[in-house]
């Protein structure tokens, strides 16, 4: 049973909330809900490209987009802020996502920002797998019922931060269903995985260095931050995960508190004495608008209250949070031919840049002596150098300068320049 869809199809959003306000209107989209288990209900929001090179719109690929958190509702953070065709005051962003392609929004797992469950007996995911499998669901809905159109188009699966984990367990199930039952449900091109979670202990054991090569802490914050650390991977070899999170958890909120609020997802973002990140800056903002405007203009009547982090999702996934998926990409590297296009801020101290290389490195796959063999080349833009780029294989790997943990935040324009390398040649 779909739930609450909206009958128009395509409506010119905004236009009634537009008055007054330039440079919205016109941005062809859909939305609604499928229903992946019963009782559980996402949402999505699909944005047609706006590109008037192409006849149709299904001319250029489609980006779907996850959001991270656990808990982060893609609909919000990601639409609203990163790539999405207006920013938070629903004026036009210039370089939004939509300007060369399809972009639809999830906000995934169920019980995430606008995605809900209408029975409280109806369980949360609780790891990857879970996840991967509902959006499975998901996305068998969305391709047959109700956008069969994508059928043949590339489609392209992005994640940022935690939802690199959930984007990459999507393409998993994606790609073993392929095999497994034969099906084949869509023109699966790519997966790009941002600042992704992929594995957290590569990411962890460069905490204590970094902090201290930066000069955030001196050689006792340091040691401090080691013996937590080791403290992780004793934990994880126990496998008491949640504990190992929660450490991890001790880890950075002692540096924020350490270091008056290092902004630990752009250690250049100017820091606030309060030691609280400025992402938090935007939950007042986001559950106005989401609750009020974005939601009457969508027409929501679910029972749902869109949050910023939904905490029982988070509360729920918490003992799959440190865990490593790199087998998976692994797996995706040696039986599929799916690219996968890994990129990372250089200014990301959370998801740092030399956890990222650690993990690539670290992959087993056809590639691997070519991996380490591979010297990086320079991204040029308009005659700015903007970050590096390394190559094997299906593999590609960006560095990106002057960006923390959201790329697309601090530099779009280097992002659209990799989604036209990687997507569009
Ligand atoms: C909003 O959705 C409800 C059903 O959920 C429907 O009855 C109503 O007509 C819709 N309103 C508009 C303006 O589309
Ligand atoms: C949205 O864009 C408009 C026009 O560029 C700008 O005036 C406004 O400050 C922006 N809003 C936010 C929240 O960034
Ligand atoms: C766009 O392409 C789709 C899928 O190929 C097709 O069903 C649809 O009719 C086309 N629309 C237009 C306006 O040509
Ligand atoms: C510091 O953070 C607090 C809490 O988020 C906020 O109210 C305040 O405006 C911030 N101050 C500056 C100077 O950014
Ligand atoms: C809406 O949900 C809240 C909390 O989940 C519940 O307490 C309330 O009874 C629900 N309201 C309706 C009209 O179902
Ligand atoms: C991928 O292939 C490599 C050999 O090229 C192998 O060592 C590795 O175990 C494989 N990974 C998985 C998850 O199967
Ligand atoms: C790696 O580079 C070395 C030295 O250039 C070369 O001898 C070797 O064959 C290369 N290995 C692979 C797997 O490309």
């Amino acid at each position: 049973m779909s739930v609450a869809r909206v009958v128009l199809l395509h409506l010119f959003l905004f236009v009634a909330c537009a008055q007054g306000r330039k440079g919205i209107g016109g941005t062809e989209q859909d939305w609604g809900y499928i229903t992946v288990r019963p009782s559980a209900h996402m949402f999505w929001w699909l944005y047609y490209t706006t590109c008037t090179d192409v006849s149709n719109y299904t001319d250029r690929p489609l980006i779907i987009w996850l959001q991270g958190g656990p808990g982060m509702p893609s609909s919000g953070y990601g639409n609203f802020l990163e790539i999405g065709p207006h920013n938070s005051s629903f004026y036009k962003r210039e370089g939004s996502f939509v300007d060369n392609f399809n972009v639809l929004f999830v906000d995934n797992p169920v019980g995430v920002g606008y995605s809900y469950v209408s029975d409280s007996a109806t369980k949360l995911v609780t790891n990857g797998a879970e996840i991967g499998e509902d959006l499975y669901s998901f996305f068998k809905v969305f391709i047959t019922e109700r956008h069969p159109e994508f059928k043949n188009v590339p489609i392209y699966v992005f994640g940022e931060s935690y939802g690199g984990k959930m984007a990459t367990e999507f393409v998993y199930a994606l790609t073993q269903k392929r095999k497994s039952e034969k099906v084949n449900l869509c023109n699966l091109k790519g997966l790009a995985l941002g600042a992704a979670y992929i594995s957290p202990m590569d990411y962890v054991n460069h905490y204590a260095p970094l902090a201290l090569n930066l000069g955030l802490v001196d050689k006792r914050g340091f040691t401090r931050i080691d013996e937590l650390t080791k403290q992780i991977q004793v934990l994880i070899n126990k496998k008491e995960f949640e504990k190992a999170h929660d450490t991890q958890n001790t880890i950075t909120d002692w540096l924020c508190f350490e270091t008056f609020g290092i902004d630990l997802y752009n250690i250049l973002a100017k820091t606030n004495a309060t030691r609280i990140p400025q992402v938090w800056d935007y939950k007042p903002l986001f559950e106005n608008i989401m609750n009020n405007e974005v939601r009457e203009t969508l027409n929501i009547t679910a029972n749902v209250t869109w949050k910023f982090v939904g905490d029982d999702v988070y509360k729920s996934l918490k003992p799959d949070v440190i865990k490593s998926i790199t087998h998976k990409v692994e797996t995706i590297l040696n039986t599929t031919d799916v690219k996968i296009i890994v990129y990372n801020g250089i200014l990301d101290f959370l998801v740092n840049t030399a956890g990222t290389i650690s993990w690539l490195d670290g992959l087993k796959w056809q590639g691997r002596e070519r991996w380490f063999n591979a010297s990086q080349s320079a991204l040029i833009l308009d005659e700015v150098t903007e970050g590096y780029s390394k190559r094997v294989d299906n593999l590609v790997f960006y560095a990106v300068l002057r960006a923390g943990h959201s790329v697309p935040i601090d530099k779009l324009p280097v992002v659209n320049e990799i989604l036209r390398l990687e997507l569009l040649n």
